[in-house]
C-alpha cells in the first residue's frame, strides 16, 4: 500500500512536470508567433516594419535587417551588429541608403530611398545584397518600400529593376566610348602645371595606337575632359572634340597652365 501511494505519488509529480515543461513550449512558441505573424502568400515570409523592429537586438535575440527590402538573419554576424557594435544602425530595419552613404543616423522615412543613386551607388548595393545572400541566411520580405504586404514586388522595384538597365546601358556606352577615346594619363605640378599624354594603355585601355591628347566635351558636364583620339582616325569625327591650346597636332603629350 505504502509502495503503491509512493509510486502514484511520484506519478503526479511527473505529470506536473511534463505539463508544465510543456505549458512553458507553447507559451515560447507563442509568443514567437505573436513577434513573427507574418503574411503568407504561397511560402513567402513578409515582416511588418513593427515586426522587424523587434530583431534589432534590444527585444528579440535574433538579429534580423533588411536590404532592399529582403530580410537576413545577420545573428552570426553579431559583433558587427549587436548593440555598441559599428554598425548596430542596420539591426531591426531597411537602411540599405546607409549602405553607400554611411549615414549611420538616417532614421528618415527616406533610408530605404535609393532611386536618386548614381549607376555606382546602384551596384555596390547590388553587391552588398549579394554578400548577404552568400553570408547570411534569407528570411522573408518587407512589407514596404520594395514588396507588399504579400511579398509582391512593388513599382518602386520595378522601377528600381529599369534604372539598374538603364545603369547596364549606359555602362556599356561608356565602355564603347572609353575604347574609341581612352582617357589621357594626367599630372600637375606647382612648377609644370597640368600635362596630359597618351601611351598605349592609358586610360586602362590596351590599344595598338598611341593617340594625341584633345579635350572631349560632352553635353552636360561641366568640364571638358582629356581624351586620347587615333589621329589618323580623327578628321571630322566630331565637333565635340578640341586641341589643347598651343600643342602641335600630332603630339603625344600637351602641357598647359589651369
Ligand atoms: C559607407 C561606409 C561603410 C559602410 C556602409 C560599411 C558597412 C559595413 C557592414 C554592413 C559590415 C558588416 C558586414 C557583414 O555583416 O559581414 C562591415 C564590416 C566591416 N567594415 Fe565597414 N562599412 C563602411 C566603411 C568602412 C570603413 C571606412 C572601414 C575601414 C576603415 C570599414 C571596415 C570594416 C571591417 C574591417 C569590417 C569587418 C569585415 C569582416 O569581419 O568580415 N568599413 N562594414
Amino acid at each position: 500500500m505504502g509502495i503503491y501511494s509512493c509510486f502514484r505519488g511520484n506519478i503526479k509529480v511527473l505529470v506536473s512536470i511534463i505539463v508544465i515543461i510543456l505549458g512553458v513550449l507553447l507559451y515560447k512558441k507563442y509568443e514567437e508567433l505573436q513577434h513573427i505573424t507574418t503574411k503568407q502568400k504561397g511560402h513567402r515570409l513578409v515582416f511588418s516594419q513593427e515586426q522587424l523592429t523587434q530583431y534589432n537586438g534590444h527585444i528579440q535575440d535574433k538579429l534580423y535587417l533588411a536590404v532592399l527590402g529582403q530580410v537576413f538573419d545577420v545573428t552570426d554576424g553579431r559583433k558587427h551588429y549587436d548593440q555598441g557594435s559599428s554598425y548596430h544602425y542596420f539591426v531591426g530595419k531597411d537602411g540599405s541608403r546607409a549602405l553607400v552613404t554611411g549615414d549611420f543616423k538616417d532614421e528618415s522615412s527616406m533610408k530605404d530611398y535609393v532611386l536618386d543613386l548614381s549607376c555606382n551607388d546602384l551596384s555596390s548595393l547590388l553587391n552588398w545584397r549579394q554578400t548577404y545572400r552568400k553570408k547570411y541566411k534569407f528570411v522573408g520580405f518587407l512589407n514596404g518600400r520594395y514588396y507588399d504586404e504579400y511579398g509582391t514586388e512593388t513599382n518602386y522595384l520595378k522601377q528600381f529593376k529599369s534604372k539598374l538597365k538603364e545603369c547596364k546601358v549606359e555602362k556599356m556606352n561608356q565602355e564603347k566610348e572609353n575604347l574609341k577615346y581612352p582617357p589621357c594619363n594626367i599630372a600637375w605640378s606647382e612648377e609644370e602645371g597640368s600635362r596630359v599624354w597618351c601611351t598605349k594603355t592609358s586610360g586602362g585601355i590596351a590599344r595598338n595606337w598611341v593617340g594625341v591628347p584633345r579635350q572631349l566635351f560632352t553635353p552636360g558636364e561641366e568640364k571638358p575632359r582629356c581624351v586620347c583620339v587615333n589621329y589618323d582616325m580623327e578628321s571630322g569625327s566630331t565637333n565635340l572634340l578640341k586641341k589643347y591650346p598651343d600643342c602641335p597636332d600630332t603630339a603625344t603629350m600637351c602641357k598647359f597652365n589651369t
